[in-house]
């Protein structure tokens, strides 16, 4: 475990430089952010593909990783820990939001099964249906003044 540990850290340097003393709390709010910029960033490709700016060639591939992704938020806000960028209500309203983000990875599940059998247009055609980003930050998120 040690040795994967180090070897991990000689690959990434980024985790290295986190400090000795871990912050529970801290690394609960970090592993949902990066759950949701990954999303960001397949949401963005996507995106790229959709306006004709770059080629469509990975498109299923990129909607199986904002399915995939979307497969594990929901579990990354089960621990309570208001903070980030994420609102009390969150945990206030735990029903309504985990029916939310449970809705969001059964759509992107189903628009990545589209292009796998009927192919990208069709999948493509329930991109905005199935990215109910925003209607969830709306309500959920706090954005905070850009860095
Ligand atoms: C069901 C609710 C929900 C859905 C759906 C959702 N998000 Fe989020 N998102 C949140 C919450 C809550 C936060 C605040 C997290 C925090 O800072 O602790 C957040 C934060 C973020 C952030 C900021 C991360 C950071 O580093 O601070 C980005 C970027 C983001 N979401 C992108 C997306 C994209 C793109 C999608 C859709 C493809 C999406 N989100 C879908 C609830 C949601």
């Amino acid at each position: 475990m040690k040795t994967a540990l180090r070897a991990l850290c000689a690959s990434i340097t980024l985790l290295c430089v986190a400090p000795a003393v871990r912050a529970d709390d801290k690394d609960v709010i970090e592993y949902r952010q990066h759950i949701m910029k990954t999303l960001n960033e397949q949401a963005a490709v996507v995106g790229q593909i959709l306006s004709g700016a770059v080629p469509d060639d990975n498109v299923i591939s990129h909607l199986d990783a904002l399915a995939l992704t979307a497969s594990t938020a929901l579990k990354a806000y089960t621990p309570k820990v208001p903070g980030g960028e994420a609102k009390p209500e969150v945990w206030s309203n735990w029903p309504d939001f985990s029916k939310r983000m449970n809705e969001f990875a059964k759509m992107t599940a189903d628009m990545a099964k589209t292009a796998h059998e009927q192919g990208k247009d069709a999948a493509l055609a329930k991109v905005v249906d199935a990215l109910s980003c925003k209607d969830c930050h709306d309500t959920y998120r706090k954005e905070k003044a850009k860095k």
